[in-house]
């Protein structure tokens, strides 16, 4: 329920404007966002990276309803892949399709896919394509697919909680399109998702036991300790080397686990969001975990 109110309010125009002046609601956003600023996720991501974490990098922000600022958009994620190529940072980029265009044209959002893996390409620096909500599942796949003929590192991102998901992950391996395993976070009908958190998450083990033992350097994106047991034992099991895949979380969150990963030689990358939009990211995190909304609320009323 609170969940539901939440996610509904992440799409809210008019509490977005005043959550995003509110200086309070700001930074508390910190927990979730390294800042409003590249250079502030380029110090989080050099933070972490000390720590033997690798980074994927996230300019915030979604569903832009005109052509030049999708072109911005592309831009900027350009201006972060020469960052992390100029810097040597241990980082690649996640990108949303919404933010490059789909909802002004497939083709002027194909345009800046296309500018942005190009420039991947020269500095060998993999891009992930974020999984949105439910409207654009079989766009995203359909456009990683296409963009996998023509550059190598390029992958996305499947939601175990849609019913497909299976499916899915297989297609994507049978063609070795990287695959980060999520969830998923957004509000989905039951016609289509599942919608109790034991159907999610065997539908997740199913799934990321597909990817662990036949895809492509998938990831395995989530903070939920039995599921990340699993994994272990799966490939220790199966001798997998921990090579050959990576765990991946989000920014300031379970801090602990990500640490204990890495020194027990798991490869570990962060999730960086940065950038002034940070406001329906914020509200999912919240909406994943009602802690994180006490969080904010006690630093509203301070
Ligand atoms: P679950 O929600 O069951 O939580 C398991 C445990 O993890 C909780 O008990 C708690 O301890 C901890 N936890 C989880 N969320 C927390 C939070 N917000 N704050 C504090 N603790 C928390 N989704 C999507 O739809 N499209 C996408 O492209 C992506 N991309 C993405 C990248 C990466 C790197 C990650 C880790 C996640 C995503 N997601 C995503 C989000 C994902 O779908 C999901 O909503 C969150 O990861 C939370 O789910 P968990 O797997 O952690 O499990």
């Amino acid at each position: 329920m609170l969940k539901d109110t939440l996610l509904s309010l992440s799409q809210n125009d008019r509490f977005r404007e005043f959550v995003l002046q509110n200086k309070i609601a700001r930074s508390a956003s910190r927990r979730f966002v390294a800042g409003e600023l590249l250079d502030e996720a380029l110090h989080a991501a050099l933070a972490l990276n000390k720590q033997s974490i690798q980074v994927a990098l996230d300019l915030l922000g979604e569903n832009v309803e005109s052509e030049q600022d999708a072109r911005n958009v592309t831009q900027d994620y350009i201006s972060a892949l020469d960052l992390v190529a100029h810097t040597n940072l241990e980082a690649n980029l996640s990108i949303k399709l919404t933010a490059l265009g789909l909802d002004v044209s497939r083709d002027l959002c194909e345009e800046n896919l296309d500018a942005i893996l190009e420039h991947g390409k020269q500095h060998n620096i993999f891009v992930c394509i974020d999984m949105e909500g439910s409207d654009y599942t079989e766009r995203t796949i359909e456009i990683a697919r296409r963009a996998k003929q023509r550059y190598a590192e390029v992958g996305t991102v499947i939601q175990s909680y849609l019913y497909r998901s299976r499916a899915d992950v297989e297609g994507l391996c049978d063609l070795s399109v990287r695959v980060r395993l999520v969830k998923g976070a957004y509000q989905e009908p039951q016609s289509i998702a599942y919608q109790q958190k034991r159907e999610v998450d065997q539908s997740y083990v199913e799934s990321m036991k597909i990817l662990l033992a036949r895809g492509n350097f998938p990831a395995i994106a989530t903070h939920d300790e039995e599921i990340i047991k699993e994994a272990c034992a799966f490939v220790r099991d199966h001798g997998i080397s921990k090579e050959a895949f990576e765990f991946q979380m989000l920014y300031g969150i379970r801090r602990d686990l990500q640490e204990k990963l890495v020194q027990q030689g798991y490869n570990m990358r962060v999730y960086v969001p940065y950038g002034a939009q940070w406001y329906p990211y914020m509200m999912r995190r919240m909406a994943e975990r009602p802690a994180n909304l006490m969080f904010v609320l006690t630093n509203l009323l301070r």
